[in-house]
């Protein structure tokens, strides 16, 4: 499974709206190398997560780097997001050596279905919730350079 290139801003790619994956086909062949190779990319270029329009595809697949490990969400959506907000510092490897201040819901439930084709619920905060947002903004076309305060480049990256 190779590793694929990562689209950068600007590609009008990165602005479209994704489409739904059919649930039946999640567990192709097909979808399963693509999301393995989205995992090798997300972690070569030492990324916490990755979106499937960043490597040229309009479909509802997000790959997140947790703590955890690592997982896989397909069409997700939110179920919940939690009044309260807060500011962090993002970046994104479609935006390279580019930082900035998000708000974010600090906790949130979602609904996706994961790898085996089985619909799950997922419960996030901090951090993780920050980035499953940052990942579905990616599924709308929405870049976080869209929401963000104190845009900084940063040539070292
Ligand atoms: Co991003």
């Amino acid at each position: 499974m190779p590793i694929l290139k990562i689209l950068t801003q600007p590609n009008p790619i990165l602005r479209k709206k994704s489409a739904e994956i059919n649930p039946a086909a999640i567990k192709s062949r097909e979808l399963k190398s693509l999301a393995s190779s989205m995992v090798k990319t997300m972690i070569k270029a030492d990324g916490v997560g990755l979106a499937a329009p960043q490597i040229g595809k309009n479909i509802r697949l997000i790959v997140i780097n947790s703590k955890d490990g690592v997982f896989c969400l397909v069409n997700p959506k939110f179920i919940k997001k939690s009044w309260a907000r807060e500011l962090g510092q993002e970046g994104c490897l479609s935006i390279p050596g580019v930082f900035g201040e998000v708000k974010r819901h600090k906790k949130i439930s979602l609904a996706y279905y994961n790898q085996e084709g089985k619909k799950v619920k997922l419960t996030a905060e901090g951090m993780m919730a920050r980035v499953i947002q940052h990942e579905i903004d990616h599924l709308d076309g929405i870049l976080f350079i869209d929401k963000a305060v104190k845009i900084e480049k940063n040539d070292r990256q």
